[in-house]
């Protein structure tokens, strides 16, 4: 009897396993983000594991919908190309839905919106987007602050130098070790490093586009829908709210 119980737990665990299920028999949607970018995402030091409002907003859209997921680490620049070749299933990386991306990748509603801020150290002289002439701004590749630095600030200054790096906490070291003089990066993360670094100073990067958050899927994925439909419920009942107070104080 027991033996047979056995063999038959074993036998629905491979099923499970060869259906692509987990231990509970639920399918696992893998979600790629870039866990550099606190409080979207971020590793947290004490467990190793990635946290932030991103996750937080996957485990509850997913839940909902009956599905386990699990979360990726990647550089951001690698996100789109991981969607396109169906290495995860979907990305919630404080990514921006733009003209380019649009292309190669569906997007939610927005679920979250922001602004662009130029980053520096407070006795840098950097107060304005003029004071930036010959020198070396930050961006992280592969993101629409790179599309600012080299669309809409390079043309108003002169001997701009674009630094770009794949991860952002590269960017306030370097700007602390002053290698690079200031770095481009959206409020509701500059915010942290403002508060963490107190030799660093912000200013609003005008002329730019709102940097709005929304989650990305392969084209034609049959997950968008569904997504979208749990999104707005959060922002009908108050769920979505919730999140926001937990992760970005405002
Ligand atoms: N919102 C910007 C973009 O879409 C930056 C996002 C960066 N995200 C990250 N996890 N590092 O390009």
């Amino acid at each position: 009897m027991k033996k047979f119980f056995k063999l038959g737990v074993t036998a629905l665990l491979s099923l499970g396993l060869l259906a692509g299920c987990g231990s509970d028999d639920k399918q696992v949607l893998v979600m790629g983000t870039s866990a550099d970018y606190p409080p979207f995402e971020s590793i947290d030091e004490a467990t190793g594991e990635i946290v932030g409002f991103d996750v937080d907003l996957a485990r509850y859209i997913t839940e909902e919908l009956g599905y386990e997921f699990e979360v990726r680490d990647m550089d951001f620049n690698g996100l789109i190309p991981a969607l396109e070749g169906g290495r995860v299933d979907f990305v919630l990386a404080g990514m921006t839905p733009r003209p380019d991306r649009l292309e190669r990748a569906d997007f939610s509603d927005i679920y979250h919106e922001a602004n662009n801020l130029i980053v520096s150290k407070a006795d840098s002289g950097i107060e304005t987007v003029e004071d930036l002439a010959g020198k070396a701004i930050g961006v992280q590749l592969g993101s629409i602050q790179e599309e600012e630095a080299e669309g809409v600030v390079a043309p108003e200054v002169d001997g701009l130098q674009i630094e770009k790096r794949n991860r952002i906490p590269e960017l306030i070291q370097e700007i602390i070790a002053g290698r690079i003089d200031a770095a481009i990066i959206e409020d509701t993360v500059a915010k942290g490093y403002l508060e963490r670094y107190e030799e660093l100073s912000s200013f609003l990067l005008p002329h730019t586009e709102e940097a709005g958050s929304a989650i990305a899927f392969p084209k034609g994925s049959e997950l968008l829908e569904p997504f979208n439909e749990v999104l707005n419920e959060m922002k009908e009942n108050g769920k979505l709210e919730e999140l926001i107070l937990k992760w970005f104080d405002e």
